[in-house]
């Protein structure tokens, strides 16, 4: 009894008793109808007070939670997490055994082929001068692997982007990899299905009977302002371009002669809720975060409408944006005119900022969405040149093949499909081009001259010279899908080691300075200045 009385929290403790069934039960803890009566205690450990409560609720500051995470992973629901997430693996492998896939690695040092996101680099300390780059997806190996041979191949594989940071994204993530052969849009998006319902099922124990609705990205992004519209709430944005566009309001009229939109959503009942205060912090948001010129409102009150553009607009223009929108009385309209792009962006962010102020979201819904179609190229302004939007071995869409051929770059559409989960991406993937002159096409319109094609990409030409089949895959970002399935705000909770948002990890101390004569190794010299 006196050493049981030094007993402090965190204290890592054997014991040596009888159980017993307790007189008085405690039903709010698991083990709450028993009691050991110790004869032996031994005190393997003692602890100092920790710097963090181990309670779920403890509101330790982010930054001290992650400098002592093997404290914070002993509470519940990190525990909880862990072991989700060893749950969602396994359920997936089952899957994929019982359904004639081979789990093949890929490797983590490969050649350096930047397009999507900035590479992380590593230098060869034995072919002087040159670097390795750590993938940012296993995409040219598994097709690779469809070219060898591999019929369906998957992966769980670490992936490295170093991109700008946020509340979705790691420097360093998994991927639940997938690639088949001789496989068309329907073959794959039917085995993710699959896939998708299995997990739920074996994860949750609910029956997933969750339909996968289907949308072009034409559509999402001219009814949500976002390729990946969160479909839990009913706000849509409304195209006003038509009834504006001759309007007395420069803002709208010249944006629309100049091939700009002029759209709107609807705040339902917000009259009251949202104060000129409120809606000049929407008005910073769109314009800060999203480069809208502005944000026009009209509110709906019981006594009549108000607003700072009434003045400008006529009568019957005011009316036909009421009865466009089918806004009522107790309603909000917002209304953005501007570039297609800037529309799109600003008022897909107000939405969501709308439905989670109005608590419009039933978070206990899941809605599966695909998103289909995507244009296989999207111009960069800032750039000034054509991107992949998802990545330049996406194959076109039959109908579009033609005017691919012919020259045209915009709106040509692929065999895209992006899983989306309540508004989050939690995979993509596509059918693959498995044509080597078409590969070159899309190179060229990317801007990549034969060359530069050639030095990046020969060994991925070349594979494809001896025999291709038609393939196609998807990956998902399984830290996403857990966030999204556990509700959780961040990836970091369901990732036991990650990243702060500048990319370091507190505990270790990650990334930091290494010896001269580490450098002088690797033959690096670093440039930086304090
Ligand atoms: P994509 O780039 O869309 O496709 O990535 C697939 C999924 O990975 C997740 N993801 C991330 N998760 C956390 N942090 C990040 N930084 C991050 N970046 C991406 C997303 C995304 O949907 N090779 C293709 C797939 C294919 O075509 O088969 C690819 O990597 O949930
Ligand atoms: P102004 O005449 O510039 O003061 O604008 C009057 C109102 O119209 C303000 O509420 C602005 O936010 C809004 N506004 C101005 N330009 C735009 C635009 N391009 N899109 C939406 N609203 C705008």
């Amino acid at each position: 009894l006196e050493k049981a009385e030094t007993l402090k929290s965190e204290y890592v403790v054997g014991i040596k008793g009888t159980v017993k069934e307790r007189a008085s039960k405690n039903k709010n803890i698991k083990t709450g109808d028993i009691e050991v009566f110790v004869n032996e205690l031994i005190i393997y450990s003692t602890a100092e007070t920790p710097p963090i409560y181990i309670k779920d609720d403890d509101n330790a500051a982010d930054n001290l939670r992650l400098k002592y995470r093997y404290l914070d992973l002993r509470k519940n629901k990190m525990q909880r997490n862990l072991t989700f997430r060893n749950m969602i693996t396994k359920v997936a492998r089952d899957y994929f055994y019982e359904n004639g896939f081979t789990e093949i690695e890929t490797p983590m040092l490969i050649k350096p082929t930047p397009e999507g996101a900035r590479d992380f680099l590593v230098p060869s300390r034995t072919n002087p001068g040159t670097f390795y780059a750590l993938p940012q997806s296993p995409q040219l190996f598994k097709q690779l692997l469809m070219i060898g041979g591999v019929e369906k191949y998957f992966q769980i594989a670490k992936c490295f982007r170093d991109e700008d940071l946020r509340a979705d994204r790691q420097p360093e993530f998994t991927q639940l990899d997938i690639e088949m052969s001789f496989v068309e849009k329907e073959d794959v998006m039917n085995e993710i299905e699959g896939l998708a319902k299995y997990v739920f099922k074996n994860v949750t124990g609910e029956e997933a009977n969750y339909t996968f609705q289907r949308m072009p990205y034409a559509e999402a992004m001219d009814r949500f302002g976002s390729d990946k519209p969160d479909l839990r709430f009913a706000v849509e944005l409304k195209d006003l371009s038509d009834i504006v566009k001759n309007s007395s309001f420069n803002a709208f009229s010249s944006t629309v002669q100049n091939g700009g939109l002029v759209k709107a959503i609807v705040a339902p009942s917000a009259n009251e809720k949202f104060s000129r205060k409120v809606i000049s912090e929407y008005e910073e948001y769109v314009k800060t975060y999203f480069g809208a010129k502005g944000l026009a409102y009209i509110k709906l009150g019981a006594d009549g409408i108000s607003s700072p553009i009434a003045k400008f607009l006529s009568e019957d223009e005011m009316k036909a944006i009421i009865e466009k929108t089918e806004a009522k009385t107790g309603d909000v309209i917002f209304i953005v005119a501007d570039k297609k792009k800037v529309v799109a962006a600003a008022l897909g962010a107000l939405r969501l900022r709308i439905g989670k102020d109005l608590d419009l979201i039933n978070k206990d819904d899941f809605k599966f969405l695909w998103v289909v179609d995507f244009p296989m190229f999207d111009y960069d302004e800032e750039e000034q040149r054509y991107k992949a939007e998802h990545h330049p071995f996406t194959s076109i869409k039959a109908e579009d093949l033609d005017k691919f051929l012919a020259g045209q770059t915009e709106d040509i559409r692929t065999n895209t499909y992006d899983l989306v989960l309540n508004g989050s991406e939690i995979g993509g993937g596509s059918i693959r081009i498995f044509n080597p002159k078409i590969q070159s096409m899309v190179f060229d319109r990317l801007g990549l001259s034969q060359e530069e094609a050639k030095a990046k990409f020969g060994f991925f030409l070349d594979a494809f010279k001896y025999g291709a089949p038609p393939h196609g895959g998807l990956a998902f970002g399984i830290d996403r899908w857990f966030m999204v399935m556990l509700k959780e705000e961040s990836i970091r909770d369901v990732i036991p080691f990650p990243k702060t948002n500048k990319g370091q990890c507190l505990m270790t101390e990650a990334p930091n300075t290494v010896d001269e004569k580490q450098l002088e190794e690797l033959f690096i010299k670093s440039t930086y200045e304090k």
